[in-house]
């Protein structure tokens, strides 16, 4: 028995094979909750080599892992661009299993073509980046929030920001931008859904090994004429020397923070921003 059971969850951008959302979707499972997986269908050249090679199937082989843990888990194939499938998939989640209790908040728009100054950042690259990042975290919440404030039994939402929420870095405009825009939604979502019972709250990683490197990591390599799997290992030990704590995140690192503040321990906290870094940003 577990200190969610009979609670459902819904994660987005949950298919990723080293990812945060799978992460999450394994720990909450293992409290006991019930999962509803999303992400979008993304083509072989968007994904990471690792699941290329390892034949991942996004969100159906996080379905097997969460299935296998004796939980009941429901996908839904949804494009965060398109506020029609957000609308869908909040109803169809809320419609399977007849409740909504927690919603993490953690796809995110694919780190490459954002990793410029600011005077070489596209327009179209940084509205994708405000639209997934951002926008998307308010439509989400908007749905969600509706059915959760229908239901009348409270509930949880979690944000994965980022360390880039409270401290901006050298070309990272766009992302920077979409994430400090995250804390502010956070703080005032919290305060319209507090008669409800409804936390708010986010969570901030710093640097976490998770495939997520290898799309910028892919060009740098390839600018250096290095291989990825190097200049990979080579980014992971910068940032470990860099870190009080002496290495990065993984991501159940995050996802055990998520866990805490998805239970009902955590039921008076609300419009917080939580670091897990290791102790590289302290505010
Ligand atoms: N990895 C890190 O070092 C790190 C550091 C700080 C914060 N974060 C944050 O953690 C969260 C998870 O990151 P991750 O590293 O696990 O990355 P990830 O790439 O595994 O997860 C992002 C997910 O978002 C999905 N996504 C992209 N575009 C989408 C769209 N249009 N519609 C629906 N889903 C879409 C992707 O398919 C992917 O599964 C993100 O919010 C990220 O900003 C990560």
């Amino acid at each position: 028995m577990g200190n969610l059971d009979g609670k459902i969850a819904l994660i987005t951008g949950a298919g990723g094979m080293k990812g945060i959302g799978r992460a999450t979707a394994l720990k909450l499972a293992k409290q006991g909750a019930d999962i509803v997986l999303s992400d979008v269908q993304r083509k072989p050249e968007n994904l990471p080599p690792q699941e290329v090679q390892a034949r991942w199937r996004s969100i159906d082989s996080v379905a097997e892992e969460v299935e296998a843990l004796g939980r009941r888990c429901l996908k839904i194939w949804c494009d965060l661009t398109a506020t029609g499938q957000i609308e869908a998939m909040a109803r169809q989640a809320a419609d399977h299993f007849g409740h909504i209790d927690i919603l993490v908040n953690n796809a995110r728009a694919i780190i490459g073509r954002d990793r410029v100054p600011i005077t070489e950042l596209s327009e179209e690259v940084w509205r994708h980046f405000l639209e997934i990042n951002t926008t998307a975290v308010f439509l989400v919440t908007k749905f969600v929030g509706q059915i959760m404030v229908r239901q009348g039994r409270g509930g949880r939402i979690i944000n994965i920001a980022s360390d880039a929420s409270k401290r901006a870095k050298p070309m990272t405009a766009a992302y920077t931008s979409s994430k400090f825009a995250v804390l502010g939604l956070t703080q005032a979502a919290a305060l319209d859904l507090a008669p409800h019972r409804i936390t708010v709250n986010a969570v901030c990683p710093g640097t976490v090994n998770t495939d997520r490197l290898n799309y910028w990591e892919q060009a740098q390599a390839r600018a250096q004429g290095v291989a990825p799997e190097a200049f990979r290992a080579q980014v992971i030990a910068n940032s470990a020397k860099a870190t009080p704590l002496g290495r990065v995140a993984e991501s159940e690192d995050v996802a055990n923070l998520v866990a805490f503040l998805a239970s009902d321990e955590a039921n008076f906290i609300t419009a917080q921003a939580y670091n897990v870094n290791g102790g590289v940003l302290s505010h």
